[in-house]
């Protein structure tokens, strides 16, 4: 038996998280066994490399190794099981993520970036990803008015929109995966989006 794995993108504020609960109302609405978790974090010992990457100061290729670390760990002990028993697995950003902040903003490189998701994620794969796409001007404002900002939130205006691009790029290496959603409407507007390429892509639920 194999389940399904979805992950949400996009840059802070973007308003994904809102989302995440919308799905995951419509695959239980249709009978799915659903399991939610995020990155960085998901296990115990990931959730603890959560709390130091977002408040310690380190280097960029630390902050990346250490998202890598949480990760390998998150899919050996809940993403690779959650599937085997055949759930619905929504996952609050994965591997996109390294490469739109770590790649696209912080500017490592792919010859770093490409063995780790390989060594890390060993097949381990989103089939859809829902990236929430939105200026980041745009998601600055929504911020502000929400949230104290974490270590990685209060980098600058530039530096969101180089992991825009970062998003971006990985679209076009995986065009059927990802999935641009525009998150600049409002919430019903976005909302309606992810609805329709959920029935585009599960017919059958
Ligand atoms: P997120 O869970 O979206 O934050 P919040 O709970 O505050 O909405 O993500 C935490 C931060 O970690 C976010 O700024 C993006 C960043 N991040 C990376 O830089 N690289 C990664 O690989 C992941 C998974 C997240």
């Amino acid at each position: 038996m194999t389940g399904r794995f979805i992950s949400f993108e996009g840059i802070d504020g973007a308003g994904k998280s809102t989302h995440i609960q919308a799905v995951a109302d419509w695959f239980r609405a249709r009978g799915a066994d659903v399991q939610m978790s995020r990155e960085p974090g998901g296990t115990p010992l990931a959730e603890t490399l959560r709390d130091i990457v977002l408040k310690e100061p380190m280097g960029s290729l630390t902050e990346l190794l250490l998202m890598f670390a949480g990760r390998r760990d998150h899919v050996e002990t809940v993403i690779k099981p959650a599937l085997a028993a055949g759930r619905t697995l929504l996952c609050d950003r994965f591997t996109d993520a390294s490469f739109a902040y770590q790649g696209g903003g912080r500017g490592l490189p792919l010859s770093v970036l490409n063995p780790l998701s390989d060594w890390v994620q060993e097949g381990t794969e989103p089939e859809l990803t829902l990236w929430f796409d939105l200026p980041a001007g745009q998601a600055a404002a929504r911020r502000a008015s929400a949230r104290e900002a974490d270590r990685i939130e209060q980098q600058d205006l530039d530096f969101f929109e180089r992991v825009r691009t970062g998003y971006a790029a990985r679209a076009v290496q995986a065009p059927r995966r990802i999935v641009r959603i525009d998150a600049s409407g409002t919430v019903e507007q976005v909302g309606a989006a992810v609805l329709a390429v959920l029935a585009d892509r599960y017919p059958e639920c």
